[in-house]
């Protein structure tokens, strides 16, 4: 069996030999999958390569500078961010519908990285984390046999047009074997064994229209809730857990006033393939707490509940 030691080895070899003096532009989002592979690919070939992050507004709190610490600073990697959540913002006004938004999500991103990789003239390759998983997956699409019941915006891929060589170097490993190869790497542990993050990020937590304001309270309720759940050691018992944030007002009690503000659903899911999924039992303690801090300090919300369904009939995410 194979060490990641060796199979990094292996990865950087070959990427040198494929790639030669050419120049490689990568889409890095922060997920795991593009995360490992950006660092893979650094090792190989260093300044070669040119990593593009798009901030859509709809990342969670603080992922934008985590991202840029960890592989500008940390790393040395080069990355452009592009600051574009207000195109995003714009672009999302008055659409209610999921997949719409995830088709507009979608587009808006493919439109802006060819903005972006157009700048590098030079560049002959296209990087992407591809996984095992998504080849078999992409495999099946073709012959009608996956059912994606929502688009996934981010395994289509670039427009033909493009013409640049694909570099999938994780093409052949499970998402484990990814996972020890990114820490191995020196990929921070936090973000090597983050929960899955759908690419429309908070555009389908916001159920119904996206507005700034709505993700800004949104993060920062999603960003207490992941907290507590690594504090109380549930998270890496969890496959999935965020925070759905609902476009409706109730009515509340602070102090001596009354509020009317909006609610927050908090969802956590077991699950081995993400085809179906339980709901986590997690302790009314845990709950309670969760709860208190996210009224308490989240302004804008006042109310909390525990999303208890399972999946099928629900979804993981409620859009
Ligand atoms: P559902 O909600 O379909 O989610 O039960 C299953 C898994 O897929 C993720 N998901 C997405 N990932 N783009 C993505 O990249 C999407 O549009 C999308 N929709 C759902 C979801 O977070 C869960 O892990």
């Amino acid at each position: 069996s194979w060490t990641p030691g060796q199979i990094i080895e292996d990865a950087v070899a070959r990427i040198k030999e494929q790639v030669g003096s050419d120049q490689v532009i990568l889409g890095l989002s922060g997920g795991v999958d593009s995360s490992v592979a950006a660092a893979l690919i650094h090792k190989a070939i260093g300044d070669q390569l040119h990593c593009v992050f798009v901030d859509n507004g709809l990342l969670r709190l603080d992922e934008g500078d985590q991202v840029m610490a960890t592989f500008a600073s940390n790393m040395g990697v080069k990355v452009t961010r592009v600051n574009a959540q207000q195109r995003f913002y714009d672009a999302l006004a008055g659409e209610t519908d999921p997949e719409k938004k995830r088709k507009i999500i979608g587009n808006l991103f493919v439109d802006i990285f060819e903005e972006e990789s157009n700048k590098l003239k030079d560049a002959k390759w296209l990087a992407q984390g591809t996984i095992y998983p998504d080849v078999i997956e992409s495999a099946g699409a073709k012959t009608g046999k996956a059912h994606n019941i929502k688009s996934h915006h981010n395994v289509g891929g670039l427009p033909d047009y493009m013409k640049l060589q694909l570099l999938e170097p994780l093409r052949e490993l499970f998402k484990d074997e990814v996972r020890t190869v990114g820490e191995e790497l020196g990929l921070p542990h936090q973000m090597v064994w983050r929960h899955p993050f759908p690419g429309p990020g908070l555009g389908v937590r916001i159920l119904g229209e996206v507005k700034e304001e709505y993700c800004e309270i949104l993060r920062r309720a999603d960003a207490i809730y992941i907290e507590e759940l690594y504090e109380s050691g549930h998270y890496h018992k969890i496959s999935q857990a965020f925070a759905v944030f609902l476009p409706v007002k109730s009515v509340g009690v602070m102090g001596d006033g009354r509020t009317y503000e909006y609610v927050v659903a908090l969802r956590a899911v077991e699950t081995k393939d993400f085809m179906t999924a339980g709901w986590y039992p997690m302790p009314y303690a845990d709950l309670a707490r969760i709860s208190n801090r996210i009224i308490n300090e989240v302004k804008g919300i006042n109310r909390v509940t525990y999303d208890i369904s399972s999946k099928p009939p629900a979804t993981i995410e409620w859009e």
